[in-house]
């Protein structure tokens, strides 16, 4: 099979101009100004030739360093902590700075992107950056999540500094929906809503939820199944809510081809429609019960748990009405929580196998996230890898599961 390489929507879709970066007006202002000041008062001293743009992921600190250097046709030039501690690679950057500058029309920007890992080790390359920024010809832009830090105190002293905001939820939206409208592709309102919201602030994070979102949603085999598992759970949740409660009924989930979580789900959408009074807080707090040794189950990994969680969803629902009913209820299908529910057991795995992975090669999880799909198939049909890994059978599955 033809392996489909697929680009995450934030690289495929990062601004490429200041007008398309957005929510950030006052930054983009201030960092033209940083610029025209650079230019402009080169034989003043008291320009700032460092500029640093901080704020909370995914709000468009790198984008914008980027899209500046776009924008004024300049040449970014990205430096790592490491580079800065590489003597002969500083001078390299200095030395053209210094002598060539005429020669040259081209402009540039020194980059030095997530200034805080440099920070965080102690014989990071601080000195160096202040070093830099002491003689280089080009402007350095540098991006950071927190400048607070007192290490950071010198660097401070020597730049300006902007703040980059959490986006606005609607503009996320509008973001999100101009990404769609690109992609073709149709997600209702609410989970637009749900996902902007959901994101705080940060686009990137946004952008990943919808993308995922838009594979499940646009699969349509999916629809098929779920209804072969439908007419199992309306039969299972008619026995529950109307039968006798016997011992039987503990085994009843057996002959429904349905996670447990999934099935609480539907027990919730439903206990209002046959119970009330009494039996209907009796029935919520068998319910809370369950959810709390479900809670535990995932948190603490406590499988055995499995078997109250089920007993209390089966016996202890039955229990919860004074005598067995008669007449026919329709169920409602929980969708609304399903799809979000389906939504979270992929991000969940999506996550693990992100944190397995970027604790193996070294690069942070934010960065695995961006680059899931990438990294998905990488992963994909490549045991040795998994194993490496310690990649669990569920994530095995995920990886290989076309609904991704
Ligand atoms: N203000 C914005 N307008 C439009 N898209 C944005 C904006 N901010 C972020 N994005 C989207 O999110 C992606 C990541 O943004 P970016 O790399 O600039 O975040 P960052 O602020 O540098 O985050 P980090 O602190 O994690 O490095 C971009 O590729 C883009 O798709
Ligand atoms: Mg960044």
């Amino acid at each position: 099979m033809l392996m489909k390489k697929e680009t995450p929507w934030c690289e495929k879709y990062r601004p490429k101009n200041f007008q398309d970066i957005k929510g950030q007006e006052e930054a983009i202002t201030k960092t033209k100004q940083f610029l025209g000041n650079f230019y402009l008062s080169k034989l003043t001293k008291t320009r700032k030739k460092a500029l640093i743009l901080h704020g909370p992921p995914g709000t468009g600190k790198t984008t914008l360093a980027h899209v500046a250097a776009l924008e004024t046709n300049s040449e970014i030039f990205e430096l790592n902590a490491s580079d800065l501690r590489n003597k002969s690679k500083l001078q390299e950057i200095l030395k053209p700075a210094i002598e060539q500058q005429s020669l040259t029309k081209k402009r540039k920007i020194i980059l030095v992107d997530e200034v805080d890992g440099i920070s965080a080790v102690d014989r990071g390359g601080l000195t160096e950056l202040l070093f830099l920024i002491e003689l280089t010809s080009y402007p350095v832009i540098i991006t950071a999540n927190d400048i607070w830090n007192r290490k950071l105190n010198p660097l401070r002293k020597k730049t300006d500094m902007i703040q980059l905001k959490e986006i606005n939820y609607k503009t996320i939206k509008d973001v999100l929906i101009n990404i769609l409208k690109k992609e073709n592709k149709f997600i209702e309102n609410e989970s637009l809503t749900k996902i902007s919201l959901k994101s705080k602030g940060d686009i990137r994070a946004a952008i990943n939820d919808l993308q995922t979102i838009s594979k499940i949603q646009n699969y349509s085999s999916i629809e098929i199944d779920e209804r072969n598992k439908e007419t199992d759970i309306f039969k299972a949740l008619r026995l529950i809510f109307k039968g006798k409660t016997s011992d039987e009924i503990i085994r009843i989930f057996d002959s429904v081809s349905m996670p447990l979580d999934e099935i609480i789900l539907w027990i919730e959408e439903n206990i209002p429609s046959e119970y009330s009074g009494k039996e209907l807080a009796k029935a919520y707090d068998t319910l809370s019960k369950a959810d709390i040794f479900k809670g535990r189950i995932y948190k603490q990994q406590y499988w055995r748990f499995l078997v109250y969680e089920n007993f209390l969803l089966s016996y202890g629902i039955s229990a919860a009405k004074k005598e067995i009913k008669t007449g026919f209820t329709s169920y409602k299908k929980p969708s609304r929580i399903l799809k979000i529910w389906l939504y979270n057991q992929k991000t969940i795995k999506m996550k693990s196998i992100c944190q397995k992975y970027a604790k193996y090669v070294h690069i942070n999880q934010k960065r695995a996230r961006n680059e899931f799909p990438i990294i998905k198939n990488i992963l994909k049909n490549n045991k040795s890898i998994q194993k490496e890994l310690k990649l669990n059978d569920e994530e095995v599955d995920y990886l290989e599961n076309k609904l991704n």
